[in-house]
């Protein structure tokens, strides 16, 4: 390709044009300023439209402090071209923890250099995969654009065709909502009924507003997904489409406790046209969406493609957009299998707090050992060390303790302040007992934080609380960020918050502890830079399922959107479908007990919870499917997707790092599946031990969740296995070399 430098006199009001193919030239890519200077991108795949011409550039907000005297206030036109540049670039890295041992990073860039006639400069990097596109704005370091605060990025993606859509409204606190499946010309109807008002903290934005990372598929065949990269010090984004209806970008739709007022200045350039979706990130507490300081740059905006579902699960274009590590030494960062005080309270049988004496509490104020205890707080000495028990027996590496530490008793009070100071048990707790405990079996605890939303409380206490786990043990540790963000009026996904999550990660990663981060905003592949970012919640959990259920299909969405980003610590492993056995909580979980085994591979997380109750997973009629769950590796050499369709099923094989054992599940949704598995990928000459944890004829996830079969055979590779998964169902194999 060629390098095409071009003087300043040639420039103003040209339309220029760049384009650059990926390696294979699959996807091509062009970019081009019309004639009011606004930049303009397109991207083909095998010559097939997945982003017809599309505006690029960002508005901003006026401040006193913003450099004086400039006629132009965005950074949406009059832009020329002043240079523009095309590179290769191919690497194969490794990543700490992952689902292949190697990664290949092998894409084309395209680099141009804006310039304003008041010589403000602004460059725009394209980095194009053989399966996807990346691109991000970046703002060099200049005379006349310092400090910037953004009004709005106004990103487009035009999309081509009325695909079908898989989407969460977009909401600037929560993720934790079903997904919706429709036309993209049916979301303003769909949205009426899509929201859950009654999560902890919502704030949608739009009729028409969803979240990224965005499941497409288009009429004849192609997946498109829609996400970002490396977000870091910028608020997340969400897209808002344009349809027939749209009069303005972003109207109100309000709701939870944080509604939103919506910034009153409407965008002073037109609207696209209808089947546009356009970027729309999420304000901070005074309605502004970035505070910015140059040099500095946006997140990636990225678009993957492919004729073949396998292909967005394999993808690994949001990793390789990301910063290599920047943690030297990573030997302490390890996958992680455990169990956990926590279904118990999450299904309503226990609590996390202590005492039922007061309304409200504060720390400073009482004296624990002078407290009635009410007799059903779980983080006792007894429950937990028959916790560390089983993890002991079971070759589970931690066990979570939820409730703890002392503040649960007025915990989710919204707007309350000092919450926990993440350092003083309760009086049943013996945090060193347990800890010897259970590092005298080889066990470690897993640290639970829950902040409350209290941000700065948390950032007040955290240097202790690391350091108290240091004392102890503790190597991993639980986040939570349940309610509205306090100080008030920010929300989950903004740029502070965004901060604040980066913050928490690095402070983590000096002092030797491993994160999981729940209800923070959604992942965009930052754990390849701070792989001790080993988890994450940032949708619907397992919880959900004793909170009314998801729906069979859920687990068939995930991989395609939540997890696009990185890992989620989704908690499987509930072999007690039936929540009413062992609780008063009516609901059940909409899987079967295979679908649940199946989760453990098609979810692909380093860090894996056994989340049902020891007792459960002890009962003679469940136990032997737990040893699927002692076997099954959580760290990978490779991995094979064999089959793939958002909603609908998806099956893998995984490879266990350094060993030559296999592992396969499939997950299906309510209509159940048929498949067929060629064991291609087993070494040749081999013999491998098959273990097949399958639903039984009859079992169905409503009707008879419970019912499974164990078969054990020797095979070989070209074997093939045919497995059938009932409604809701799924299955687990392991092939371990002999
Ligand atoms: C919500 C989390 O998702 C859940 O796992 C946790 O138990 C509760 N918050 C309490 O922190
Ligand atoms: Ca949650």
């Amino acid at each position: 390709m060629k390098k095409l430098l071009l003087s300043l006199a040639m420039l103003p009001l040209m339309a220029i044009a760049g384009n650059v193919k990926s390696p294979n030239g699959n996807i091509e890519l062009k970019f081009s300023v019309n004639k009011e200077g606004r930049p303009v991108y397109e991207m083909t795949y095998k010559g097939r439209e997945v982003i017809k011409p599309s505006f690029l550039g960002l508005e901003l907000a006026k401040d006193k402090h913003a450099s004086a005297g400039l006629k132009e206030t965005d950074l949406m036109d009059g832009f020329s071209i002043k240079d523009e540049k095309t590179s290769e670039f191919d690497e194969t890295w490794q990543p700490v923890w992952g689902e292949t041992k190697n990664i290949r990073n092998h894409y084309n860039e395209l680099t141009v250099t804006l310039q304003q006639q008041q010589r403000r400069e602004m460059t725009i990097r394209f980095r194009v995969y053989d399966d996807g596109i990346g691109f991000r704005y970046e703002f060099p370091q200049q005379a006349n654009l310092n400090y910037f605060l953004i009004k709005e990025e106004h990103t487009e993606f035009a999309m081509a065709g009325d695909h079908t859509a898989w989407w969460l409204p977009g909401d600037y606190d929560t993720q934790e909502q079903e997904t919706q499946e429709c036309k993209l010309s049916e979301i303003r109807e769909k949205m009426k009924t899509a929201v859950n008002w009654s999560n902890s903290s919502v704030a949608v934005f739009s009729p028409t507003g969803v979240q990224t990372s965005l499941q497409m598929k288009s009429n004849d065949g192609l997946y498109i997904n829609i996400h970002e990269a490396a977000c870091l010090d910028y608020a997340t984004m969400h897209l808002e489409l344009v349809d027939a209806e749209t009069k303005a970008l972003t109207t109100q739709l309000g709701g939870g406790s944080n509604a939103y007022t919506p910034n009153p200045t409407p965008s002073a350039y037109p609207l696209p046209k209808p089947m546009t979706f356009v970027s729309h990130l999420t304000p901070d507490a005074t309605g502004l969406k970035g505070c910015m300081q140059t040099p500095c740059s946006t997140p990636w905006r990225t678009v993957m493609v492919s004729d073949d579902a396998r292909d967005m699960l394999s993808n690994n274009l949001i990793l390789n957009l990301n910063e290599p590590c920047k943690i030297e030494d990573t030997s302490w960062i390890h996958p992680t299998k455990y169990c956990g005080v926590w279904w118990e309270m999450i299904v309503g049988r226990g609590n996390w707090h202590y005492t039922n004496e007061f309304p409200s509490i504060q720390l400073d104020k009482i004296d624990w050992t002078k407290v009635k205890p009410n007799g059903t707080h779980c983080a006792n000495n007894e429950t937990v060390k028959r916790y560390i028990d089983f993890a002991a027996k079971n070759g589970l590496d931690e066990v979570l303790v939820e409730g703890w530490n002392v503040g649960w008793e007025d915990w989710a009070n919204m707007w309350k302040r000092d919450v926990f100071d993440f350092v003083t048990p309760y009086p049943d707790f013996d945090i060193k007992m347990l800890n010897d405990y259970a590092h005298s079996k080889g066990v470690k605890i897993l640290m639970h934080h829950e902040t409350s939303s209290s941000t700065q409380n948390y950032e007040r206490h955290i240097k202790e609380a690391y350091e108290l786990m240091n004392k102890y043990g503790y190597d991993a540790v639980k986040t939570g960020y349940v309610g509205d963000i306090i100080p008030r009026g920010d929300h989950h996904y903004s740029q502070s918050m965004n901060n604040h999550y980066l913050y928490v990660i690095k402070e983590a990663a000096k002092h030797h502890i491993m994160v999981n981060s729940h209800e923070a905003t959604r992942p965009t592949g930052l754990c390849r830079t701070y792989p001790n970012l080993v988890g994450g919640e940032s949708a619907r959990g397992t919880e959900y399922e004793a909170f009314g259920g998801s729906r069979p299909d859920h687990t068939c969405i995930l991989p395609f959107t939540r997890l696009q980003g990185g890992p989620m610590d989704y908690t499987p492993g509930i072999f007690e479908t039936q929540l009413s056995t062992w609780s008063k909580n009516t609901s059940w979980v909409r899987t079967t007990l295979c679908g649940q085994l199946a989760l453990y591979l098609t979810m692909y997380s380093p860090l894996q919870m056994a989340a049902d109750l020891p007792e459960n997973y002890e009962r003679p009629d469940l136990a032997p499917a737990f040893q699927f769950i002692r076997d099954v590796a959580c760290d990978w050499d490779d991995s094979k997707y064999l089959e793939a369709e958002p909603a609908d099923y998806i099956t893998v094989a995984r490879k266990a790092k350094g060993t030559d054992n296999w592992f396969v599940g499939g997950k299906c949704d309510e209509n159940g599946h048929k498949t067929t598995i060629k064991l291609d990928f087993l070494n040749k000459g081999k013999k491998y031990e098959c273990t097949i944890y399958a639903d039984a004829k009859d079992a169905h996830y409503e009707k008879n969740p419970k019912a499974f079969t164990i078969t054990k055979r020797v095979v070989k590779q070209g074997d093939v296995l045919k497995i059938n998964e009932a409604p809701g169902g799924g299955f687990a194999v392991s092939l371990m070399a002999k």
